[in-house]
Formats: C-alpha cells, structure tokens, sequence
C-alpha cells in the first residue's frame, strides 16, 4: 500500500467534485466532520442575501414574501428525502436535545398507560441527561441499561426504546429495523437519535416502521455551527403525539392569537418558538448540496475511506499502542473511527498542530471522522504518514499536547 494506491482508489470518485463546494483552509486534513461540518461555499452568499436582502430591504414582510414562516416544514421536506421520511413527516428545528425533550415525552403521551423509558448506558450524554428530565417530570422511570440488555428489557411497561443509531464513540451501528420490531413487538415506540447517521450511512426510516426520530445539523450535514436540528413524526403517530413545548408555533392558528392551545393537526406541532431564520438559511444550502449527492455513493464511499484509514493506522502505526474501538465490519458501524491510546489527547493535539483535526473523547479516545462529500483517499494516507511521524518520534509527549481546552 503507497499513496499511489491512494490515489487510484480517488481516481474512481463519484463525489469528487463536491470537494470544490466547501471551503477547506489550506494545509488542513479535516476529519471532523462528524462533530462540526465545513462551510458550503454557497452558505455565506445566501446568508448575505438573506441579511441584506431579505431582512435588511425586505423587513418584517419577509415572512410572507420570502417564505420565512415555512423555512422549518421547507427544511424538512428536504431532510425527509435524505432519511426516507416523507415531506410532511419532518421539521427543521430547535436543537437535538429540545427535539428529544419533544419526542421522549411525547412518545409518553402515546403511550398513557406505560411509564418507562429505556436507553443505553454510554449514550450521548445529552441524550440521557434530556431522558433524565423527562422522566422527573412525567412520573416516569428511565431505564440506562448496557446495550445487550436493552431488547431483552423492553416489556409492557415500556412507553419508549430511545437509542442513537450510530454511537457518537465507538461508531457500533444498532440494527435499526430489528430493534424497532422488537420494540413494537411490546407495543412501545421508537425514537431514534439519527445525529451520526444522516449524511453518512443509508437511513431509511418509514421502511423501517420507526416512529420518532431526531437528529443534529451541524455534523455531516454542514448546516453551520449550532444550525437547527430536525425531528421525525411518522404520518401515523401525528393525531395524537402532544408536544410538552406548546409554544404558539405548534398552534393549529398561530395568528388567530387564541387564549388556549389548539394542537395543529400535522408536523407544525412540533414546532414551539420562532423559527431561526439565518440559520435555516444556512441549513437549506447544506440540504440542498447533501441532496445532490447519492446516498448509496456517501456511504459506500465513506466506508472506503474508514477501511482505509483502519488498515493503515493498524499496519503504518503497528506496536504503537492504539487500539480499535468498535466494530470491523463496516455494516455494522458508521463513518467515524475511533483508536484508544493512553495518550490519545496528546495524540489528537500533535495531529492538530501538524493540520489533521480529529477530536479527542474521554477517557481515551481518539476519534476521527469520513465525511464522504469532501475527503480523498489520498488524505487519508497523508494524515496517517503524520501520525505515524508523531508516533515515532514521540512528539505527542511534549509539554504543549498536554493541556486540556474548555471544547475539545
Ligand atoms: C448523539 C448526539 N445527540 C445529540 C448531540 C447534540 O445535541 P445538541 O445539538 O442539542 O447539542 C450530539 C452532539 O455531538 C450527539 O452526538
């Protein structure tokens, strides 16, 4: 294996020219993409003309004649296209953790009867931390369970299985068919946290019968730093779900200015505040670029790219001391790879100061992400070259790697 045969496996690329659609700073190997997506070229130009157009001239009219109101139903019909949702079962809003806070307790109000929650221990923390809250408030119990336990615990008193279908750390992929099943076998619901799938791995969830979902925008889907995320509500659970957030956006007349709530009748109610609409811009450019793309080409490409990554790392790094955290099969995983180290924070640092961002997670992990739309092979072999020099050469031990940054 040289970087020859990098660059042959590039030379096949079916995506290859999204490359030239993002803003990559020169002398940068970006492989986290998993945790912050790059800038779309065409974002800052649409942001421009949203700023001075829309709102600058345009005034609070633009909410009517530039379509503002609509941004988070508009949003979502394109979200829908890239997780097999339909156009009106999606919106673009809030952030993941508010869209949880939505789902989980309106999966108990499907669910009156029943008053468990189950998640799996290591999720995401804000993903337990949000079931936590739900649950206090509800009268509900929630139940954080090592991932092997937890089809085997869903039984009659379970109202929801709330899981991350790709794990923000080891990468492990759930089956999301087959635990759907399960679940609905009990008579519980489905909520899926889709925040490391979407853009990256094939999701099909109206296929997969899942009822509930939500999922990030800022990760491979380049929406921008804290770009609104997006919920799921399959079309048949939509009469009854009731949101906990009746803010006047989930109205089935926000403009009647009624003294009661009166829950609209489709998506919209999971809507709460007024929508943010520079930020829905933002994420409406990075749609419709992802929406270009053929999904079957991103995840078979992205997988490519992490079995290259692995191969090298385990053969160029041998005797170095990283481990594989995750699964090997890439049916089984999604398009970021994690290698714990003792050292892995120094590790993360000295790749950072040499111009390949990964991102280090406790208590050992270093992780890096394949964000198909942008990366080559060929990088992929460069950024190991360098990690294989800072192995070497011990440079992660000096004083400097050390230090511990506020986000790492
Ligand atoms: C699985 C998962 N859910 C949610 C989030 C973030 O949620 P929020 O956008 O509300 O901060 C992350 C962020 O990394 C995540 O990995």
């Amino acid at each position: 294996m040289d970087r020859a045969h990098a660059q042959s496996l590039d030379a096949t690329d079916p995506l290859a020219r999204f490359r030239e659609a993002f803003v990559l700073p020169p002398g940068v190997i970006y492989l986290d993409g998993n945790s912050l997506g790059p800038l779309p070229k065409a974002t800052p130009g649409r942001l421009a003309a949203v700023v001075e157009g829309e709102w600058g001239q345009g005034l609070i009219t633009s909410w009517n004649a530039a379509g503002w109101i609509d941004a988070p139903q508009r949003a979502g019909a394109k979200l829908a296209r890239l997780i097999g949702a339909r156009p009106d079962e999606v919106v673009v809003a809030d952030s993941t953790s508010v869209n949880l806070f939505k789902l989980a307790a309106g999966a108990l109000s499907l669910r009156p009867g029943r008053k468990t929650l189950i998640t799996e221990s290591g999720n995401f923390p804000t993903d337990v931390y949000v079931l936590e809250g739900v649950c206090a408030l509800a009268g509900a119990t929630l139940k954080v369970l090592p991932s092997d336990e937890v089809v085997s615990a869903i039984d009659e008193d379970t109202a929801a299985v709330v899981l991350t279908h790709v794990h923000y750390k080891t990468a492990r992929r759930w089956d999301m068919a087959g635990v759907t099943a399960a679940a609905h076998a009990k008579g519980a619901l489905m909520l899926w946290d889709l925040s490391h799938s979407t853009g990256a791995v094939a999701v099909d969830l109206n296929a997969c019968n899942v009822d509930l979902a939500v999922g990030c925008g800022y990760k491979y889907l380049n929406g921008g730093p804290g770009a609104p995320a997006y919920l799921f509500v399959a079309e048949r659970r939509q009469a009854q779900i009731r949101s906990p957030l009746s803010g006047w956006m989930g109205h089935a007349e926000p403009f009647a200015f009624e003294d009661r709530y009166r829950a609209s009748a489709d998506i919209r109610a999971m809507l709460c505040g007024t929508p943010p609409i520079l930020g829905l811009a933002a994420m409406e450019v990075a749609l419709d670029l992802q929406l270009e793309a053929d999904p079957r080409a991103v995840e078979t490409k992205g997988q490519s790219l992490c079995r290259f990554f692995i191969e090298l790392v385990e053969t160029r790094c041998a005797g170095h001391g990283l481990a594989l955290t995750g699964p090997r099969d890439m049916a089984e995983r999604g398009l970021h790879v994690s290698f714990a180290h003792p050292d892995g924070h120094a590790i993360v640092q000295a790749l950072i100061a040499r111009g390949v961002i990964g991102d280090f997670r406790d208590p050992d992990i270093a992780r890096f992400g394949f964000s198909p739309l942008y990366l080559s092979h060929a990088e992929v072999w460069d950024a190991v070259e360098i990690l294989r020099e800072i192995l070497e050469t011990r440079a992660h031990e000096r004083p400097e790697y050390r230090a511990r940054a506020a986000v790492t």
